[in-house]
């Protein structure tokens, strides 16, 4: 069986492991997958094929993340529409055996949604649940979550084995093996070297005549920003390497061959450590315990070596949640109190440093008002640590850096592509619509209003539109008045509704506005009216659908439990929409 592997895995890429005779299969369903994977998604390629696929598995693991308000991440998507859609099958999984691990954050309203809904389908459609589904959390530690589900593995795989006809078979215990890239040194005189990353050859598609980036409103635009140079240079310092060092990562070795250890696809080459280190490497969050391992492997210092040996230990536990995790140490500021470990660059861009995700922005324009810009609304990121350390966030940070093309030629840029979603306007725009967005949670409804905008000047009737929007003080933070204050005077906004939050004596919050107008607000979802949350989903989000409960409860004069099946109703119809991270 693979090794669990956090890494850029795409969804559906099957981990076929040849193990004498009983072969497993690994379904992996992660966000952080490129856009090169999006396109190889060949599990997605139509319905037919999954049932083929499936029917001919025996013994299979699913690895799925729930993202969002309770979403698959973008490669499981089709697969899980298709999967949890069709209900009519009958068990026609009966000799498939399975064990579902599921991704999560307790944090959320719908922890692990995806991981539970596979892994009751599978048992439905007549699968063996192997061992009961694993419910990681990343708000503890997902790995721990993954070593417990792992080792009640082990003995049900074991019985598995020796039930069937491979009764000799010995079960090797679990070691885990730290991948590593081979890598080449290239001499720049020699190698003829281009930057090759404008096309990304692993990563985002690029945009041509022929596929042009287009977007709707209310689509999230995914941004691959760059580390900035000062921690690039201070990882290069840590890893004892010049930054001009021109090298390649490969997956086999010098004859072709494959390497033995799953790896994710490397990246393209050859570029400099430079580039490498801005583009690639998540160097600003705490490490995982599988990097603390590869650190300690090359940790030439004894006591450096145990004490991380340790922290990624059972014994260690609480000392990684606090030391590491509480602390939010990032990977540098461990690399720096343990200055022996300078793991090669192969261990490096495997084991140690993770693939530098891209960010995902809910777009803040609308095609009709800007057809060749996208707009973005961020928070810049930027503050103490409990270490001391100043955090700045990857990319907030490099927009706030970015030189636009008005100013210079040479501007700042970064491979971006569209991820659609479907917080969409009515398609009849004289629906009311109620929409929810305090701080950058207005970004959709920035989209919106420009779209009503475009509309109303067409001469279309619009229905009316109330924002919720909040802020901490209007001096401070109240972002796009004098556009929300233009909207309100073209009719394209019906009433703008904002809670200041810290400007009285007490905290006034979107969902208190929204009680003080109860009775408003539900008459316009009675009439069919569209209700949209966008934001924060650990605070705001729930706190929001708290309140709706209430407001359902109070006007409609009925039970919790009837209040809850309204709400579930609206979201069954998609005129309840969130765009929640
Ligand atoms: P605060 O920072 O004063 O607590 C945009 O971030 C606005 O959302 C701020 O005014 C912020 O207020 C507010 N906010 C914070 N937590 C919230 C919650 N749980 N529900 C609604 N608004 C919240």
């Amino acid at each position: 069986v693979p090794k669990f592997s956090s890494s850029n895995k795409d969804e559906d890429d099957e981990v076929e492991v040849d193990s004498g005779k009983t072969k497993v299969s690994v379904f992996f369903g992660t966000q952080t997958g490129t856009a090169e994977g999006f396109a190889k998604d060949d599990y997605a390629a139509d319905d037919d094929q999954y049932e083929e696929k499936l029917k001919k598995e025996t013994l299979a693991f699913f690895m799925v993340a729930t993202y969002g308000d309770g979403e698959p991440t973008d490669n499981a998507a089709r697969f899980y529409k298709w999967f949890t859609e069709g209900n009519d099958r009958g068990a026609w999984l009966q000799q498939l055996r399975y064990g579902v691990f599921g991704l999560g954050n307790r944090q959320y309203e719908h922890f692990n949604k995806i991981g539970n809904v596979v892994d009751e389908q599978l048992s439905e459609q007549g699968a063996k649940r192997l061992i009961p589904v694993g419910l990681g959390d990343d708000d503890q530690c997902i790995e721990d979550d993954f070593s417990a589900w792992r080792e009640q593995l082990w003995p049900e795989l074991d019985q598995l084995l020796l039930d069937g006809d491979d009764a000799n078979t010995v079960s090797t215990p679990y070691t885990a093996v730290i991948p590593e890239y081979r890598v080449v040194i290239h001499d720049p005189i020699v190698t003829s070297y281009e930057d090759n990353y404008s096309n990304m050859a692993n990563g985002t598609a690029s945009f041509d005549i022929q596929h042009p980036c287009r977007y709707e409103t209310g689509d999230h635009v995914g941004v691959y920003a760059e580390n900035c140079d000062e921690t690039v240079e201070e990882a290069g310092k840590l890893l004892g390497q010049p930054l001009d060092l021109l090298f390649s990562i490969h997956t086999d070795n010098d004859d072709g061959t494959p390497l033995g250890s799953s790896l994710p696809p490397p990246f393209p080459g050859p570029c400099t450590l430079r580039a490498a280190l801005a583009r690639y490497a998540d160097l600003l969050n705490p490490p995982r315990k599988a990097a603390l391992i590869a650190l300690a492997a090359h940790a030439v210092e004894p006591n450096e070596a145990e004490r991380l040996k340790f922290l990624s230990s059972p014994q260690g536990k609480d000392d990684y949640s606090k030391w590491v995790v509480g602390s939010q140490r990032s990977l540098l500021e461990i690399m720096a109190e343990f200055p022996s470990a300078k793991p090669p660059l192969g261990v490096f861009f495997a084991a140690v440093a993770p693939r530098l995700p891209p960010r995902y922005y809910s777009i803040s324009s609308s095609p009709r008002f800007a057809p060749n810009r996208i707009h973005v609304t961020c928070a810049l990121v930027y503050g103490p640590t409990p270490t001391g350390r100043i955090h700045k966030g990857v990319c907030s940070t490099w927009m706030k850096n970015a030189v636009p093309l008005e100013k210079s030629r040479n501007c700042s840029w970064a491979p971006i592509f569209i991820r659609q979603s479907n917080f969409k306007l009515p398609a009849d725009h004289s629906t009311p619509i109620i929409m929810v967005g305090p701080g950058t949670g207005f970004a959709p409804f920035r989209g919106f209003l420009q779209e009503r905008m475009a509309l109303k000047e067409e001469g279309v009737q619009l229905g009316p539109a109330l924002l919720f929007f909040g802020c901490r003080n209007r001096r401070m933070d109240f972002i796009y008045e004098d556009e929300l204050n233009n909207f309100v005077e073209q009719g394209v906004l019906s009433e703008l509704i904002v809670a200041f939050s810290r400007e009285g004596p007490q905290k006034e919050y979107v969902q208190h506005k929204m009680m003080d107008q109860a009775a408003h607000f539900w008459s316009l979802v009675s009439q069919g009216g569209y209700l949209y949350v966008c934001g924060d989903a650990k605070g705001m989000a729930r706190d929001v659908h708290r309140t709706l409960h209430t407001i359902v409860q109070e006007q409609e004069n009925v039970e919790p439990s009837k209040a809850e099946a309204i709400v579930k109703k609206l979201q069954m119809d998609g005129r309840y929409l969130r765009d929640v991270w």
